[in-house]
């Protein structure tokens, strides 16, 4: 859909839909209490903010706005897969399809509902059919709903989600993770060692890329910087996947600043490693994130 097809979901003081960066379609969302950027291209939400806070939501100053290509930051939808894979894109299709805007709307206390609706894709010849919503509510909150649907009349559906959500950080050195706290994980910067999570607070002090196993706690961000304590909380979701690339990782990568790991934390919830999901015919999996925010 092109920018001007898409102004019909426009709602006077509340959504207007322009062209973003890289001349994407770009929605712009305003509630009484907060604002967000969303791209069709992936579904991606940019960014959300509180009325007179910084942004939630990182997004690198380096990120590509390209057909095809992801954008580094906000909250990608990573489907059906996670992580690389021989012949595909890393992390999935989803997060750079052209997703479609099938509806918005204005609900109680000011805020504002979104549905998207995954177009398929070439890639997604070769798996038994599904369909994908995501359901995007802006209030004080942001409320992200990923919604599988195993459409197969019969073969079962087997796949990896996460919504790889990066959070802004004033100062990486001072901010702490909690919730994870005995939970096991796969460790990635060690070869993917089994490990067990030992402290309440996690402290970033190097690269980090660890995917928690077998836990649907909430998970809480502390940054004293920001003066700001993030909570994930999450449901349809057995897996958090916490990533910061830190300086040599930050370097290599040409669609991220050298220095953005100092302010940045990716702390994801999903289903992938041994958590992948399998949905027999007609089944459908809700993935659901609710991030907000208060005062340390
Ligand atoms: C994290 C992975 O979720 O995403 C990391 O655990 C990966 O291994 C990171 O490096 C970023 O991935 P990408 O494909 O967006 O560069």
């Amino acid at each position: 859909m092109t920018t001007e097809e898409l102004k019909r979901f426009e709602i006077p003081g509340r959504v207007s839909i322009f062209d973003g960066n890289g001349e994407l379609p770009k929605i712009e969302v305003t509630t009484d209490t907060s604002t967000a950027e969303i791209y069709l291209h992936g579904a991606h939400v940019a960014d959300f903010k509180k009325k007179g806070e910084p942004s939630l939501l990182f997004t690198s100053q380096c990120s590509r706005f390209e057909a095809g290509q992801p954008i580094r930051g906000g909250v990608p939808i990573i489907f059906p897969w996670f992580g690389p894979r021989e012949g595909g894109a890393a992390h999935g299709f989803a997060r750079a399809a052209n997703w479609v805007l099938q509806e918005t709307s204005s609900i109680p206390c000011g805020g504002v509902s979104l549905r998207f609706r995954f177009p398929g894709s070439p890639e997604n010849a070769l798996m038994p059919a599904f369909s994908a919503y995501y359901v995007v509510t802006v209030t004080d909150t942001l409320s992200l709903e990923l919604i599988i649907t195993n459409t197969s009349p019969d073969q079962e559906l087997t796949f990896e989600n996460c919504l790889h959500t990066y959070f802004t950080v004033g100062d990486i050195n001072v901010v702490s993770i909690r919730g994870l706290k005995d939970v096991t994980y796969l460790d990635k910067v060690d070869g993917f060692t089994q490990k067990t999570e030992q402290n309440d607070a996690i402290r970033v002090t190097g690269e980090v890329d660890r995917v928690y196993l077998n836990t649907t706690s909430a998970a809480e961000i502390h940054d004293p910087g920001l003066g700001r304590r993030i909570l994930v909380e999450k449901s349809g979701s057995a897996s958090t996947v916490v990533w910061n690339p830190w300086i040599a990782k930050s370097q290599q990568m040409s669609d991220f600043g050298n220095d953005e790991y100092l302010r940045m934390i990716c702390v994801e919830s999903g289903n992938v490693a041994t958590n992948k999901l399998t949905l027999a015919p007609g089944k459908s999996s809700v993935l659901k994130v609710v991030l907000s925010s208060s005062r340390l």
